[in-house]
């Protein structure tokens, strides 16, 4: 993909733009356009094919995702646009509660949606363009972990495989509507949390899935993730689907593509290994926290109500080492 959207380095310079504070260099998870000497507007768009069967919790999941994304940023959503693609043959009641699983979430985030665009198509697909406001030089970027940090996430794993165990009618009801829960959960506590200690280095997980984004936050960074395999949460069902093998295509994909920076230890078994791969719709925030600061964001964390795993710690080097 970064090779396809070559042409658009190509044809913006960054010194063109000095308003543009993150977008053209290196990726991260929205753009950041400087507006005043207080306030950056955060800017960002997602949409994808049905990850559950029912239309509202689609539209729910799709929307808490593309918010994700702001709050990836530390900023506060407040206006959204739909992108919706839509079969003609779609009765209008699903089409319907698949825009209001996604203006109720947006509603939940106070943000509202102000109109969109859709257009016919065989597989349906929804999203939002989101902006959203964040004090003026305040963003989380992937730049911003150091060593002696111990690493967070917000929500638990396993999403990707076990909602294709769900496409494939292998999943059991109870896991399917755990995985549910978590994708709706939106990522506004674990944000919130993230500014009142004033972290620099987030990133939400999503279909580049744990490795994957860990690899972004240590190269852009340029340090060492170290993961313990033992801390990282998953649903129930994770390990059963993961033994299974129904992981999305996604999963190899991250694999091939990020694998070669992985160094897991040997008792660490195929699914396990697997399940670091798998490609998370609407994951949790991965939070480089300051050594310091781990037991009392641990603290507030739980007066906040927002479930947070320590999983690892940033060292020096490059690379993950998963033990
Ligand atoms: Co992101
Ligand atoms: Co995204």
């Amino acid at each position: 993909m970064t090779q396809v959207l070559r042409p658009v380095k190509d044809t913006f310079d960054g010194l063109s733009f000095p308003d543009l504070l993150v977008g053209l260099q290196s990726p991260d998870d929205a753009a950041v356009w400087k507006l005043d000497d207080t306030r950056d507007l955060v800017v960002t768009t997602d949409f994808f094919t049905p990850v559950v069967d029912d239309p509202y919790d689609y539209g729910a999941i799709a929307a808490a995702n593309s918010l994700s994304d702001i709050y990836a940023m530390g900023g506060d959503p407040f206006l959204a646009l739909n992108i919706a693609a839509l079969p003609p043959d779609l009765p209008s009641e699903i089409s319907s509660e698949i825009i209001r699983g996604g203006a109720e979430k947006a509603r939940e985030a106070g943000a509202v949606i102000a109109g969109g665009h859709t257009v016919q198509d065989k597989e349906p697909k929804f999203g939002l363009v989101v902006l959203g406001f964040v004090p003026h030089g305040r963003s989380f970027t992937k730049s911003g972990a150091r060593p002696g940090d111990r690493l967070f996430i917000s929500k638990p794993f396993g999403f990707g495989v076990t909602t294709t165990a769900l496409k494939r009618e292998k999943a059991a009801d109870k896991d399917v509507a755990e995985a549910v829960s978590w994708m709706k959960r939106l990522n506004r506590d674990a944000s919130r949390l993230a500014r009142e200690f004033n972290l620099t280095g987030v990133t939400d997980v999503t279909g580049y899935s744990l490795i994957g984004h860990g690899s972004e936050i240590g190269k852009s960074s340029r340090v060492r993730l170290q993961f313990s395999m033992e801390k990282i949460p998953f649903v129930e069902g994770a390990l059963k689907y993961a033994a299974m093998g129904t992981f999305p295509g996604g999963a190899a994909d991250n694999r091939l593509f990020f694998g070669e920076n992985v160094t897991f230890t040997s008792t660490i078994d195929e699914p396990r290994q697997m399940l670091l791969f798998d490609p998370q719709t609407s994951g949790g925030l991965l939070m480089c926290v300051p050594e310091g600061s781990a037991t009392d964001f641990t603290k507030r964390a739980s007066d906040l109500g927002q479930p947070v795993w320590e999983i690892g710690c940033v060292i020096e080097g490059s690379g993950i080492v998963v033990e």
